[in-house]
């Protein structure tokens, strides 16, 4: 039986026994902005968020999160609090308020130009700035006497997530020695050859090495993790137990590969909204009944293989002329951290991309490519997933990929394929998707042929099994393995 919210629900209420649940993540689960003179609330572009929101929801806890929506003030109390989700509130939000220049250093600076770049391969050189340092430094200590304010000396069980927080665990465990921590590392890590250029690696080593649980997607980053710390400190790593013992604390390392709400996803994309959405989006971008559609869903980052991607669609048209006129790639892709230049750069990249195989290849009737620069809906990506012949997972480097199961858990009707890069974390698990390395631009176009030609039964069969597993190994059984590891340690 598939692990369920409500399971979920259930584990928190036996294993935790009443100790504090609460998140803490840079990204928020909802931001409020302001529309036509309004307050409203949207979510955001977050594999992370999007997964750990129902976690929360079962948990009933408190998250800690940076408040960047421009009226999220307004919508919050004095403190920095809002019940959540706004429309049938389950938890708390505690907001925490950032000026622009701890916003730049933290966020842009070393969070995502040096320790993006450091962890995911994808030949970005990191960028390393003592000014951006101070200010992951300090924010990092903000968020840890922040929470620190809301469990005091009460039981507490905190989850701490991704790049954004590495000093956090160690600040929080000298302020809070009685509560357990546990942090989610959401992206790769990399070997030590290349962890070893950090300029402030024995600090990040030492940060992470407060947690009591430190988790990955794969095994394959645990190892990573050991091997860096087993050459940089004078910790003792016990591999057979997979922890390291630091400083008299013992820190285990385990991988939990994330998913999605498979269930949710499934029903949504059923449902006579879902139907309504497709025909709208034929209607929009004048798809007919034959026409072949592929679709690819990224925040736009360097690391998703988006210029690959166009690449290996002008090689697919190249090489088929058939399929000129026959086949249309929607491409959703959201903007994202685009203060930090090498962003600004690939935004340029795929602009020059889209129109040169637009122009080279396009007819008066008919675009190969159709670029949404925007945040999509949640339901109108599901219509088009669902809409979808094949989906094109290309990343260079990831540590998971939630589009990919997504994908699976939108295709109800079992009739897409999905190409999917070995570099991401759900290859490990989706094994029924045509895998291909996106830097052979050349072989990807023939994978997404591929796709495109595959017999009906055989793209019922891979998809059927696709879906199973996606349902089988969702959120909650994410949620219940680290809590299950958790409270043995309670
Ligand atoms: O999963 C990696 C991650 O950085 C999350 O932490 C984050 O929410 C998501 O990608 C999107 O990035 P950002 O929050 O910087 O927009």
């Amino acid at each position: 039986m598939a692990e369920t919210r409500e399971s979920l629900r259930q584990l928190i209420r036996t294993k935790l026994r009443g100790a504090k649940f609460v998140a803490v993540s840079n990204r928020e689960p909802y931001l409020h902005v302001y529309r036509n003179g309004k307050v409203e609330w949207v979510r955001p572009a977050s594999g992370m968020t999007a997964a750990l929101d129902p976690v929360m929801q079962a948990s009933r806890g408190l998250w800690v999160a940076h408040g960047s929506g421009e009226a999220d003030a307004e919508a919050s109390d004095s403190d920095g609090f809002v019940a959540v989700p706004p429309d049938h509130p389950t938890y708390h939000l505690k907001r925490v308020w950032l000026s622009k220049q701890q916003e730049e250093g933290y966020y842009y600076g070393f969070a995502n130009a040096a320790m993006w770049p450091l962890c995911h391969i994808a030949y970005r050189p990191p960028v390393f700035r003592l000014e951006q340092w101070s200010a992951y430094q300090e924010v990092n200590r903000l968020f840890a006497e922040s929470v620190a304010k809301e469990i005091g000396e009460k039981p507490a069980l905190v989850f701490v997530q991704d790049y954004h927080f590495a000093l956090l665990p160690s600040m929080l465990r000298a302020l809070c020695p009685q509560a357990i921590l546990a942090h989610f590392w959401h992206i790769p890590w990399p070997n030590p050859e290349i962890f070893r250029i950090c300029p402030w690696k024995h600090q990040i080593l030492e940060g992470l090495l407060g947690n009591d649980i430190l988790g990955f997607h794969t095994r394959y980053h645990c190892d990573n993790f050991i091997a860096t710390v087993d050459r940089e400190l004078e910790a003792r790593p016990d591999r057979e137990r997979s922890a390291i013992v630091y400083g008299g604390h013992m820190t285990k390392v385990r991988s939990f590969p994330i998913s999605i709400d498979f269930e949710d996803v499934s029903r949504h994309a059923a449902s006579q909204e879902s139907l309504k959405l497709m025909a709208v989006l034929r209607r929009k971008f004048r798809i007919r009944k034959d026409t072949i559609v592929g679709v690819g869903a990224d925040r736009l980052d360097y690391t998703k293989g988006l210029p690959e991607r166009i690449e290996a669609l002008g090689h697919l048209f190249e090489r088929y002329p058939e399929y000129r006129g026959r086949v249309v790639f929607i491409q959703a892709g959201v903007p994202s951290r685009t203060q930090v230049k090498e962003y600004r750069r690939l935004n340029e990249q795929i602009d020059s991309g889209v129109a040169a195989l637009n122009w080279k290849y396009g007819r008066h009737d008919w675009q190969p490519f159709i670029f949404l620069r925007e945040h999509v809906p949640f339901p109108t990506l599901l219509a088009l997933y669902r809409m979808a012949h094949f989906a094109v997972v290309s990343s260079l480097h990831d540590g998971m990929n939630l589009v990919a199961k997504e994908f699976a858990a939108a295709q109800i009707d079992a009739n897409g394929v999905l190409v999917l890069s070995p570099f991401t974390g759900a290859a490990r698990e989706l094994t029924d998707a045509l895998i291909v390395n996106p830097y052979s631009t050349h072989e990807l176009a023939e994978r997404i042929r591929d796709a495109i030609e595959m017999d009906p039964v055989e793209i019922r069969r891979r998809m059927g099994r696709l879906r199973a597993q996606v349902r089988e190994n969702n959120i909650y059984k994410w949620a219940s393995d680290i809590i299950k590891k958790l409270s043995k340690l309670t």
